[in-house]
């Protein structure tokens, strides 16, 4: 079958969001993808089909119940046959890198659970085996966004979803380091040129310089990537 995202959520309006445009949208459409939500509300307790409680050991805020999360994971994972994992958005995750989004690319998809509140009760996320995923050192509201952000990165790499003129070898982070500066006609701007090695025609020189700018940007910005990638700083 087709790479699919399973999403559990409160919020299933949230989808397909920005992912149903541009190359994502048209690559929905073309059915090299699929996107299903799972309404965390259908699955609520009570008249009023409640999804939270408050925390045990007192505290603010509210929590989402183990007993409403965990058979909303279940209906999504039937879909799986234990074939692919389940993720948990929350800035207590390990930072997403460009080699998770190549992982889940291989997978047959992906169950993504989206939180609110104060998070979900930790039985839940022990019971089914998920991974914490954080897409970076602020918080959110919701892991709605967040998870449109694994998958947009994950889907672009998909067969055939990016074409030849998106090459996926020369851009930031496929080779650990940060691309290097694009310019485009105008030749002159507001009085500001582009550079003359790129107008030249001279294409080892070009490459050249476009290895210096990739490096100089690396050092310059990303200290950590820079050390990675060479031992040094
Ligand atoms: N939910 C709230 N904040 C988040 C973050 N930084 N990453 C992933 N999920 C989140």
């Amino acid at each position: 079958g087709v790479w699919q995202a399973r999403i559990v959520t409160l919020f299933p309006d949230a989808f397909p969001g920005v992912l149903g445009l541009s190359l994502t949208g048209k690559a929905l459409q073309d059915g090299r993808w699929q996107l299903h939500t799972h309404d965390l509300r259908s699955f609520g307790v009570g008249k009023h089909r409640n999804v939270d409680d408050t925390p045990a050991g007192g505290g603010a805020g509210m929590v989402m119940r183990a007993d409403v999360v965990g058979p909303a994971i279940e209906a999504a994972q039937r879909f799986a046959r234990g074939r692919w994992p389940i993720l948990y958005m929350s800035p207590r995750g390990r930072p997403f890198t460009q080699e998770m989004a190549k992982d889940l690319a291989r997978c047959d998809g992906v169950t993504v659970l989206c939180g609110r509140f104060e998070g979900v009760d930790e039985r839940v996320l022990e019971h089914f085996g998920v991974t914490e995923v954080s897409i970076g050192d602020y918080v959110l509201t919701g892991g709605e966004i967040a998870a449109q952000t694994v998958l947009d990165a994950t889907v672009r790499l998909l067969p055939g979803v990016l074409g030849n003129v998106e090459s996926t070898v020369e851009e930031s982070h496929s080779n650990g380091l940060l691309e290097h500066p694009q310019f485009t006609r105008p030749a002159l701007w507001e009085g500001h040129a582009i550079p003359d090695v790129l107008m030249s025609g001279n294409h080892a020189e070009i490459a050249k310089w476009r290895e210096a700018e990739s490096h100089r940007l690396t050092q310059r910005r990303r200290p950590d990537l820079w050390a990675a990638k060479t031992g040094k700083d």
